[in-house]
């Protein structure tokens, strides 16, 4: 909303992508989530437009936003569409180990087709048996010349199937726990790998969410990004990054909801008189109004404590997602609440809202984990 927060060279390009949110996204939004079908022309629209292309520095063939930027065009891209607003976010998550690990050859031969929009990326780490105890995790990593053999399975992968380009975490050293897990990247085209189930899911329809199998998957040695052992920390590293760009997503998705409560009230005639005349509509809106905007703060003020370099932000990552996420689900139940009957129905957007709210309490860690990191870092400040 606030375009006057970011920087002044991004302000044009945020106003820009809310403009093309508007005309060219919103009107696709019900269609996406009725059809589930991976929205390939959203692809091709942010593609064209350079915003897959922001995370990645300029000298990979990226636009190198600020992370305060990429906030706010997934926050404009969700308050129309929130599986299009996911296509940025999770370019970003599954490219985050490249961009924190990766050797200047490894960001040379991935960044400038996942810039451009070629290839779309995949963040590999949540396996059946694995969700918040990512250090659980079964799949294995053998080395063998120069070569690692891959054998595992990964579930719940978003953009699974569809990118080129999966990190991906396995065990190397499997009696070493966490500093047994290492990071690697995964062509799709790598011999071993496949696509198992895709899921059926609840919301983010458009969204492809699927299994990876690896079957003595060949993942040449020089694809292990850092050192063996690296693989949990950069998991961990890549999360405090881009738990913020699911706090935006929310954020979006809840603006979306109050927009359309308030426009709905404005309308909506009953007794003889619009229904926002009535005080208990106006304390709803007052209080959603109140809760999107904490929210908005909390994600660009932990955007803008990346941007300035600070290395202690976890805990306010995890708040700002927690936080935003949270509001989201509240925001868009009293959403359908406002418009009532209407708002049930599918006639409507703010049923889909909630449903698409509902994974961002989710995905990136559950709240409860993200509550666990919040305490964690509280406990520990000496
Ligand atoms: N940064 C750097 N290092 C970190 C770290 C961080 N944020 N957090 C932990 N570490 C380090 C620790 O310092 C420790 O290092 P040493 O070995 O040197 O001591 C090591 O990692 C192990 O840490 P912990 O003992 O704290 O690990 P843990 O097993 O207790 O797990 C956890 C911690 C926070 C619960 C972690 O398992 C977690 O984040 N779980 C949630 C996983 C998650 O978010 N999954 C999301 C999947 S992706 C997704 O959902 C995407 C999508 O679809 C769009």
């Amino acid at each position: 909303m606030a375009i006057a927060h970011v920087a002044e060279d991004e302000q044009a390009l945020i106003a820009a992508i809310r403009e093309l949110a508007q005309e060219r996204v919103a009107p696709r939004a019900a269609e996406i989530d009725h059809t589930g079908e991976f929205p390939w022309d959203m692809k091709e629209l942010l593609a064209q437009q350079d915003i897959l292309a922001m995370p990645f520095p300029a000298e990979y063939g990226g636009v190198g936003a600020s992370e305060l930027a990429m906030v706010m065009a997934i926050e404009e891209l969700s308050r129309c569409c929130a599986t299009t607003g996911l296509l940025l976010a999770v370019q970003q998550l599954g490219s985050t180990p490249i961009l924190l690990a990766g050797t200047d050859e490894q960001k040379k031969q991935y960044f400038p087709r996942l810039a451009s929009g070629e290839w779309l990326a995949a963040f590999g780490l949540t396996e059946a048996g694995s969700g918040s105890d990512a250090a659980a995790m079964r799949t294995v990593a053998v080395r063998k010349g120069d070569t690692y053999i891959l054998n595992g399975a990964k579930r719940f992968i978003t953009n699974g199937g569809l990118a080129q380009v999966n990190t991906v975490f396995a065990l190397t050293d499997p009696a070493a726990g966490t500093r047994g897990i290492s990071a690697f990247i995964v062509d799709k085209d790598f011999p071993g790998f496949s696509v198992g189930r895709i899921e059926d899911k609840m919301g983010i329809k458009g969204s492809q969410t699927a299994e990876l199998i690896f079957t003595d998957c060949e993942v040449p040695a020089q694809n292990l990004l850092g050192r063996e052992g690296d693989g949990f920390k950069i998991a961990m590293r890549t999360l405090d990054r881009t738990r913020p760009g699911i706090g935006a997503q929310a954020l979006g998705i809840a603006q979306g909801a109050l927009d359309l409560a308030v426009s709905y009230s404005k309308q909506r005639i009953q007794f003889n008189k619009p229904i926002a005349e009535n005080q208990g509509i106006q304390f709803m809106l007052a209080d959603m109004a109140t809760k999107v905007e904490a929210a908005r703060l909390m994600v660009y003020n932990v955007a803008e404590m990346i941007d300035r370099g600070e290395q202690n932000f976890s805990q306010y990552s995890a708040m700002a997602k927690m936080f935003a996420s949270d509001a989201a689900i509240e925001v868009t139940n009293d959403a359908i609440q406002v418009l009532g009957g209407y708002g049930y129905m599918k006639e409507y957007p703010a049923e889909r809202m909630m449903r698409d709210a509902k994974i961002t309490q989710i995905y990136e860690g559950t709240n409860q984990i993200q509550r666990l990191v919040i305490a964690r870092a509280l406990l520990t400040a000496s």
